[in-house]
């Protein structure tokens, strides 16, 4: 077996390497002056099963780029089997056409990777689960819930909690939460008008002298979160805090959340921290290494990964 990672997100590979006690392979990911892609591959991989950990996070072309550039060369080098490890899955976003002449991107990008000579895909909190039908190859979506009840558990009295999904679409994996940690769950009816605003309309369910804890799979612009937290306050919830898979955080989000109603803000490693994200007094962030060591290994042993999920 080998590691192996591109520029995206190096902690964690890191993080994902010392849980294994497996040094990532020797590799130099750089750009021509023009920006262009280049890839050397340091050491031999002929037969080996080689799993390439790269978020497709921001930069999201470049970091796209560069998995794309580490599968070729990979395959190109003979290696046994490619698994792509993208513990963030960008474009996921766009899984469907919400108007007419747009594209699905999601299943351009699956195809993409196919193409270039991934033969399985491991990744976490796919925005809709269906992406994973998107691949014509085997894919494990990873789900970052057991992490998060585990520090729920440890740093959360549990007694007065309710788990609040921020828009209808996510009621699913609040429920995932809600009922690992044995707690009531609400609905925040959020309208949105334009792309990028997000309006909250109304709170189904009672919150009121409860302590909340929303749950998403990303935070981009941090509106959802920030709107949810002042609605739920305005309805008498005692404090506000969130669990969200995918810190993506672009522009100013993070000044947007220091500056907000949440108590707290709880991401996953699956994107690299930025240095507002590490100096933010409110945003803590939890490692899905662990998960990821697992299911490399079982994937390597050719054993099942649905213990992941319990
Ligand atoms: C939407 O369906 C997603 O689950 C997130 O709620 C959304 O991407 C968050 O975006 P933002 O932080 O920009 O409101």
């Amino acid at each position: 077996m080998k590691l192996i990672c591109g520029n995206s997100n190096t902690d964690l590979a890191q993080s994902i390497a010392g849980y294994l006690k497996t040094p990532l392979a020797e590799c130099l990911v750089r750009r021509f002056a023009d920006e262009e892609v280049w890839v050397k591959i340091g050491e031999n991989v002929r037969g080996d099963d080689v799993f390439v950990i790269q978020s497709t996070s921001f930069p999201a072309n470049d970091n796209l780029m560069e998995l794309l550039v580490l599968i070729d060369a990979l395959k190109r080098a003979s290696a046994k089997r490619i698994t792509a490890v993208i513990p963030y899955f960008g474009y996921a976003r766009q899984d469907r056409k919400p108007a007419p002449r747009t594209p699905i991107s999601a299943k351009l990008v699956a195809n993409l990777i196919t193409s270039a000579g991934a033969d399985r895909v491991l990744t976490m909190d796919l925005h809709a689960d269906q992406i994973q039908g998107f691949f014509d190859i085997p894919t494990d979506n990873l789900i970052a819930v057991p992490a998060m009840v585990r520090d729920i558990e440890k740093n959360y009295d549990t007694g007065n909690t309710i788990v609040v999904s921020p828009d209808v679409g996510g009621v699913v994996r609040a429920r995932q939460l809600a009922k690992r940690i044995k707690s009531p769950l609400a609905i925040v009816d959020k309208r949105r008008d334009k792309p990028g605003q997000s309006e909250v309309m109304n709170v189904i369910g009672d919150v009121s002298g409860k302590s909340c804890i929303l749950v998403d799979d990303i935070i981009d612009s941090g509106g959802t979160l920030c709107n949810a937290a002042t609605a739920l306050l305005k309805n008498g919830a005692k404090d506000v805090s969130a669990f969200i898979t995918h810190g993506v955080l672009s522009g100013k989000a993070v000044e947007r959340i220091n500056g907000s109603d949440l108590k707290e803000l709880v991401i996953t490693d699956t994107i690299s921290a930025t240095d507002a994200v590490k100096a933010s007094d409110r945003i803590r962030v939890i490692t899905v290494s662990d998960m990821f060591g697992k299911a490399i290994v079982r994937t390597a042993n050719s054993e099942s990964v649905s213990v992941l999920f319990e």
